[in-house]
């Protein structure tokens, strides 16, 4: 047994799809590598039961790395000294409906959660936020805990780009390993962003190799809504994808991404790119000792502005209906 101190993970919705997905890659050190974890489960009072079963399946996994699962219904226990919180309590959409629609459900466990954290969390958590509409919870999670630096906090965007990656190398014959530099801006959400302009695929400018109609229509349409048509195709939305892509921000977080290459992540906007101050959009982020930064300098022509236009309006719209619905 390794003697670096353990890091305390607090993870919500961790009897849900996603939670039962991730917890079990948490044991075999994808997320932590060789570090030791104590994990904390926080769920809704109705689904603590099988929160205390999936404990119990932890427990048969006999996990080296994992010190130590508690299960608890209050946020204040949960993240009492955590350092990374994993926020993915919330319901999924279905069929028919929107991201945007499950604001009014969803909303409303933000708030609290994030004063909890605000006030017990560890000085160096980190706070990545899943459940939907993913960039709008974070941002309520964010108000709520005014004295966590706002670097902290991130909605994960991370899906939405390995999506786009994904479609790239389907359509250009190469393996992923030979895309770089794409990016996803705005919100999770079908008005994303997935933009190809200073993509590379080996050496090449991808605009070159797809070619702009392609680039332009038909992958943004793909990419937007991937979400949806996993729910169409599985009668439920994504969930080992979703547990990979947590994996892979956090990695990204922890140890960088290659050198000359970035990857997406919602961040609370610094007023880069004329995204205004304060809404939750997906950048081109890389991290450097650990904290995400957004890469800057990047040239935005007409048809990127218009698209990160679109976006940030979605976004202003839906902090504009939490701020109605009194919660920031
Ligand atoms: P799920 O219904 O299987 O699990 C959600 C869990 O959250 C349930 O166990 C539920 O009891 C729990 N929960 C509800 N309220 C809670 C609260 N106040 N505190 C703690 N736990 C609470 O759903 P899922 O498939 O795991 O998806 C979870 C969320 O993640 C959904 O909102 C979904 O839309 C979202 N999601 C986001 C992305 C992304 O890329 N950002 C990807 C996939 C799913
Ligand atoms: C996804 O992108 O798969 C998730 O946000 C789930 C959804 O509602 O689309």
């Amino acid at each position: 047994m390794t003697s670096t101190p353990p890091i305390t993970l607090a993870l919500s919705g961790a009897a849900g799809q996603i939670g039962y997905s991730l917890l079990f890659r948490v044991a075999s050190g994808e997320l932590f590598g060789r570090t030791p974890v104590r994990i904390r489960m926080l769920e809704a009072p109705r689904a603590l039961a099988a929160a205390a079963g999936v404990a119990l399946e932890l427990q048969d996994a006999a996990s080296r790395l994992i010190v130590d699962v508690e299960v608890t219904a209050d946020p204040r226990a949960a993240f009492a000294g955590a350092n990374v919180i994993i926020l993915v309590g919330a319901r999924p959409r279905t069929v028919g409906m929107e991201r945007r629609d499950l604001l009014e459900v969803n909303a409303g466990i933000f708030g609290p959660q994030g004063r909890a954290l605000g006030e017990v969390a560890a000085d160096d958590v980190r706070v990545l936020v899943i459940g939907n509409p993913a960039n709008t919870n974070t941002l309520l999670t964010a108000a709520n805990a005014p004295d966590v630096p706002r670097e902290r906090f991130a909605a994960l965007t991370r899906l939405d780009h390995n999506r786009a990656v994904a479609q790239l190398a389907l359509r250009t014959g190469v393996g992923v390993a030979e895309i770089s530099r794409l990016t996803v801006w705005g919100n999770h959400s079908r008005t994303q962003y997935p933009d190809l302009r200073h993509a590379l695929v080996g050496d090449r400018p991808a605009l070159d190799v797809v070619g702009r109609e392609w680039a332009e229509s038909t992958f943004i349409d793909v990419v937007a809504a991937r979400g949806e048509e996993i729910i169409r195709a599985r009668g439920g939305s994504s969930v080992a994808s979703t547990a990979t892509a947590i994996i892979d921000h956090s990695r990204a977080r922890q140890l960088g991404v290659r050198e000359g290459d970035w990857t997406s992540a919602g961040l609370i906007s610094d007023g880069s790119y004329g995204v205004p101050e304060g809404i939750v959009s997906s950048f081109p982020v890389r991290s450097v000792d650990g904290r995400w930064e957004i890469v800057q300098g990047l040239e935005i022509d007409a048809f990127s502005r218009a698209r990160i236009d679109a976006s940030v309006a979605e976004l202003l719209d839906e902090r504009a209906a939490v701020s109605a619905l009194g919660l920031l």
